[in-house]
């Protein structure tokens, strides 16, 4: 057989009866062989499986026998109508070639249900089962509507630095980069490392965010967005957290809170929307998946609806908005406050914690929430300040079953009130003189917000580790592959 004599065809294109030919080659990955007769065979391009029906006679012994669950096969053959029941189309095979045989005793992807923590440990060939192969098409269903999102709206994608000397956040959780030899630092007249003779001349970092860059483009290009990796190095080993994820970060000129919060309300309404009319197959797969696994959950641990349902029910109704402080008079008056469940405190200047948000949007609310106007001392220093000099105009939208999937703010203009932000927070200026001077030259209002892109996979897959939506997790101890 030729490899050569015909294109390859997807599975995807031959699942239904427009395309009955002769002559086609398929290529994938044995599923099931049953009756020496029916190789179920998969090739990643859809969930669904190929049904091709080979004459074991015509086979090769040997070849027969390694028709094993995971092995790589390359047929050549007719598509027909089937006879069967369960498909449409089946490929009625003229010659089959084995290209790489997979041993039921080794292999460890067999037709039985894995756990998900069995998987992470094989996250090099979850890929081949069909929950991980319906979460990575959603993914890129996702990236895709993102662009889309932006680009039919005028915005420009930039391509922010991923080694930066800035700490955007301000929170110190940054992953040094050095080329210097730590078994023997060079050392300056303090005794502290001489960072001039480190590749830089400076200490770098990877970056935990592109924003403070994107502000830069925004203030000339006037929309933009910036849709890379961030790394944090915060030591938090949650079913949310990350140590390298990806974030959505548009940044707009001439734009308030308000705008700001449109966007973001918009933005996951489209993507959202697009995965409904475009990922139906993987997402109604996820979604006979949660309900099997819920079965085994007591009713009130389950969800309300399912997972489409929930999806086409945040794309149609308009979000909930609270102040922080609103929220905080709703938690003080809640159930779980007044029996003491929460763990964390809650009290005005505090900063909200997971246990509070996922209380708020699933119990209180059933839907997203966009909490604004947060105390100044928890948020970062670029945030706007209002006028009654204790918040700031930020903007947090939480969704049920993952807390906050997106912060944003209205930065700070005012050349005068970021130089006194920047002193409250030991900023030195000299840090981040380009960023003062787009303040001073033509300075602008302008907002944006940064969408966590994992935080987003798990909310339109229903998986509810970030570990299982991301093809190789990053986490405190972990960074196998
Ligand atoms: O709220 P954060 O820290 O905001 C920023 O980084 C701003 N610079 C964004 C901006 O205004 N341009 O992070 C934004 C989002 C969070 O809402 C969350 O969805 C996600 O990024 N995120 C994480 N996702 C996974 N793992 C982590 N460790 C994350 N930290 C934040
Ligand atoms: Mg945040």
């Amino acid at each position: 057989m030729d490899p050569k004599t015909s294109p390859r065809s997807l599975i995807s294109s031959l699942l239904d009866t427009t395309h009955l030919h002769a002559n086609l080659r398929v290529c994938g990955w044995v599923r099931t062989f049953r009756n020496d007769r029916f190789l179920a065979l998969n090739d990643g391009s859809t969930g669904k499986n190929l049904q091709c029906v080979v004459d074991k006679d015509a086979l090769d012994a040997d070849v027969l026998r390694k028709l094993n669950t995971g092995a790589a096969v390359e047929v050549h053959g007719t598509l027909v109508e089937s006879q069967g029941g369960g498909q449409a189309t089946e490929l009625v095979v003229d010659a089959l070639l084995l290209l790489g045989e997979a041993d039921p005793e080794e292999f460890p992807i067999q037709m039985k249900r894995h756990s998900l923590d069995f998987l992470r440990e094989k996250a090099h060939l979850r890929f081949r089962t069909n929950t991980f192969g319906a979460v990575f098409r959603l993914r890129h269903l996702l990236q895709y509507a993102v662009h889309t999102f932006f680009h039919e709206r005028g915005f420009y994608q930039m391509h922010t630095p991923i080694i930066t000397g800035s700490d955007a956040e301000g929170a110190g959780e940054m992953f040094r980069v050095t080329t210097l030899d730590l078994e023997d630092l060079p050392r300056n007249e303090e005794g502290g490392v001489d960072e001039s003779k480190d590749f830089f001349g400076k200490e770098s970092n990877l970056t935990v965010s592109g924003q403070l860059e994107a502000e830069l483009g925004a203030m000339a290009l006037g929309q933009v967005y910036t849709f890379g990796p961030t790394f944090r190095a915060e030591n938090s080993n949650t079913s949310r957290h990350l140590a390298e994820f990806w974030m959505i970060e548009p940044e707009i000129a001439f734009a308030d809170l308000k705008d700001d919060m449109a966007l973001a309300e918009d933005c996951l309404k489209f993507v959202l929307g697009y995965v409904l009319s475009n990922g139906a197959e993987d997402l109604a797969f996820l979604e006979k998946r949660e309900l099997d696994a819920e079965k085994q959950l007591p009713q009130v641990e389950r969800h309300d609806a399912p997972l489409t349902a929930r999806l086409k029910a945040v794309v149609e109704a308009p979000f909930t908005h609270l102040t922080y402080t609103e929220v905080i008079d709703i938690l003080r008056n809640s159930k779980p406050y007044k029996k003491k469940k929460f763990k964390f405190p809650v009290e005005w200047g505090v900063d909200l914690q997971s246990e509070h948000e996922r209380w708020l949007v699933e119990k209180h609310v059933g839907g997203p929430v966009v909490v604004t106007d947060y105390p100044a001392g928890i948020k970062a220093f670029y945030m706007r300040s209002n006028d009654d000099g204790k918040t700031v105009a930020a903007m947090d939208v939480l969704v049920p079953g993952i807390g906050e999937i997106i912060g944003g703010s209205q930065r700070e203009e005012r050349l005068d009130v970021l130089k006194k932000k920047c002193a409250e927070f030991n900023i030195p200026e000299e840090h981040v003189w380009w960023y003062l001077e787009t303040r001073k030259f033509g300075t602008a209002p302008h907002c944006g917000f940064g969408m966590g892109f994992e935080r987003l996979v798990m909310y339109v897959t229903g998986m509810t580790n970030i570990r299982d939506v991301i093809p190789f997790p990053r986490t405190p101890q972990n960074a196998e592959f």
